[in-house]
């Protein structure tokens, strides 16, 4: 057996030599804007996928999907108290930095941005972004601020990392068009792509918050995505009311005993306005808590 470890080892060597650059982690600012503007001098295409960290599926298929549409890609990993609200805990918030740091070598990732808070919202910082209409809704009405250190910290990591395209998850559907909006509003010129929500086998969206679900819990969360079939079923059926659809959702989630409804709500999809009936297509989001765990999802409905 050693043997073999030895003869796998020397034949992975070279390839892992010349073929692979060892993944960069940078801390500071400055040296983040340095590396990118050099990457663009050699005429690079930057990918930039921004995460809190504590990685998983979801998070890496970001990152490959990534690899697929430029030249460097540079995955920023930043728990942003700006987006957290007094009553969420941000210090509780997992953080596995090392495991991380393993998982985005071996995704060949080409630059770790890692900053601390101080090197983001240093002493004295009062420059705050803020997209009106997006950051009330939906998520926004249940959690006030949080859109608004979105958006900031965002717009930060923008000039700071100076990508050609960036990538967000749809499972943050709300947060992906305040993006769009904050992009167009502002003038980035950083093209933005969603990237479809990543579920497990079963249908539960991929979330940082799963693992604080119970063995109980965790399957009661089937509700959400039990419930986002149920309504495509329906509409495929031919039903466009928005009432009747949002109605038999919320009636198919309370019925699990550990669920609670947040929001049910059929939107435009690009201003998420509530809609009372689907033309083309609708969003339908839900927000719901299992036990302690607050859930989302959505899906576009289309006739
Ligand atoms: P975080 O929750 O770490 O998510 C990082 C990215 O992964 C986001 O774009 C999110 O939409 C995407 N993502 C998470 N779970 C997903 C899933 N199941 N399917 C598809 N995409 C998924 O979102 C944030 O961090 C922060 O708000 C951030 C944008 C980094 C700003 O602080």
């Amino acid at each position: 057996m050693g043997g073999c470890a030895a003869i796998l080892h020397y034949s992975n060597t070279p390839t892992l030599q010349f073929n692979v650059m060892p993944m960069q982690i940078i801390e500071h600012i400055s040296e983040m804007q340095h590396w990118s503007d050099a990457t663009r001098r050699d005429g690079r295409r930057i990918v930039f996928v921004p995460t809190m960290g504590f990685l998983h599926d979801a998070h890496l298929s970001l990152v490959r999907d990534g690899k697929k549409r430029g030249d460097r890609v540079v995955v920023s990993i930043f728990v942003n108290p700006a987006q957290f609200s007094p009553n969420e805990d941000f210090a509780a918030y997992p953080r596995d930095f090392e495991r991380d740091r393993g998982l985005l070598e071996r995704e060949h990732a080409d630059v770790l941005f890692h900053p601390s808070v101080r090197e983001i919202y240093p002493e004295g910082y009062q420059t705050h972004v803020n997209v009106d209409k997006l950051s009330g809704l939906l998520c926004g009405a249940h959690r006030p601020g949080h859109f608004q250190g979105v958006a900031t910290v965002v717009a930060k990591l923008f000039n700071i990392v100076r990508p050609h395209v960036a990538i967000f998850g749809e499972k943050d559907y709300q947060q992906l068009q305040l993006v769009r909006r904050l992009v167009r509003d502002l003038n980035f010129a950083i093209e933005i792509i969603g990237h479809p929500i990543v579920r497990e086998a079963d249908g539960l969206a991929i979330s940082s918050r799963n693992i604080y679900l119970s063995p109980e819990e965790r399957q009661a969360a089937l509700c959400l995505s039990r419930a986002l079939v149920r309504a495509a079923c329906m509409v495929q059926r031919g039903e466009t009311r928005g009432r009747v659809i949002t109605e038999a959702v919320r009636g198919g989630i309370e019925k699990e005993p550990l669920a609670r409804v947040e929001y049910v709500t059929l939107c435009d999809s690009a201003t998420l306005e509530p809609v009372e009936e689907i033309q083309e297509s609708a969003l339908l989001a839900l927000a719901v808590r299992i036990g302690k765990t607050r859930l989302i999802d959505n899906q576009i409905l289309k006739p």
